[in-house]
């Protein structure tokens, strides 16, 4: 079972099912009155060089997350956060495509520490970010593996997260909302961004906090296993980090929006954390 399944034992809305990524990765063929993340297609990890996969195991996904510097990746607090009980991922698989095979191109880290947001209850609530400090500096210099910068709360205020903004979210979860056709591909789709007026019209048994971040397309969404990951929107012409894949009620359904940890809430907190000095990576002479 993966650890994005730990959402839906806290509550069944955020739609998080426990179906084991393994087994239905290699066989399922997507039906072809399923919509494919949902609605999205094949994407290269060079064109979001960010992305990276939480791995039980090598090949074995179960969350996403983003590079934001050499050490640190940004990932969902529920990914790592088994009822109060923190959970390091075993691996950290960057600048990867496909997870079949990728031991042969990507950058593999085990993770060093676990950081979470304090006061997390549950997905529905916020604050669902968590930080990972790497166990060994990640290599940027190439195409595949690039931090990508944060947005902030005057990117907020200038409008990058206003209603109707296209957003881009990426990740190797589910093909379907039923859950059940995992990709070996990484997967890209864009959806648009929604007011948190909307999504709480959407929502109306939950609170949604200023923290999160609602965004929905018809046929299109994030879905279980893409938790974690990035949901980008372009500042001049560059890809800034605006949101975490969080939950959802079912996946690219007409009703229920995608909900994202709204990364311009955690400004002061990662930058506190990250930019600590870290372990020493300076090159011996
Ligand atoms: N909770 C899921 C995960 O852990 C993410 C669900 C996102 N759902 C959605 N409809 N956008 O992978």
């Amino acid at each position: 079972m993966r650890r994005w399944a730990i959402a839906s034992t806290i509550s069944l809305l955020a739609g998080c099912g426990p179906e084991a990524v393994e087994q239905t990765r290699e066989q399922e063929t997507v039906l072809a009155s399923d919509q494919e993340i949902v609605g999205g297609t094949d994407a290269t990890i060079a064109a979001s060089p960010w992305q990276v996969s939480l791995q039980d195991s090598p090949g074995s996904h179960f969350c996403g997350g983003s590079v934001l510097n050499e050490n640190w990746i940004l990932t969902a607090q529920h990914c790592v956060n088994e009822n109060g009980t923190i959970i390091k991922p075993e691996w950290v698989a960057a600048g990867i495509t496909t997870l079949n095979g990728m031991s042969s191109s990507g950058q593999i880290r085990s993770v060093a520490e676990v950081i979470v947001y304090p006061g997390y209850v549950d997905v529905n609530q916020g604050k669902d970010v968590a930080l990972l400090r790497l166990s060994a500096p990640l290599d940027l210099s190439g195409a595949n593996v690039k931090a990508i910068p944060l947005a902030t709360a005057a990117d907020e205020a200038a409008g990058i997260t206003n209603a109707g903004v296209v957003a881009r979210v990426t990740g190797w979860g589910a093909l379907t909302g039923s859950g059940n056709a995992f990709p070996d591909t990484l997967q890209t789709v864009d959806v648009s961004l929604l007011s948190n007026s909307s999504a709480q019209s959407a929502y109306a048994g939950d609170t949604i906090g200023s923290d999160q971040l609602a965004a929905a397309s018809p046929g299109k969404d994030s879905c279980q296993g893409d938790s974690g990951g990035p949901l980008t929107v372009l500042k001049n012409g560059t890809r800034v980090l605006v949101g975490v894949v969080s939950w959802g009620e079912g996946c690219a359904d007409s009703h229920y929006p995608g909900m994202y940890a709204r990364v311009a809430s955690f400004e002061s907190w990662i930058a506190s954390k990250i930019n600590d000095g870290g372990p020493l990576t300076a090159t011996l002479p």
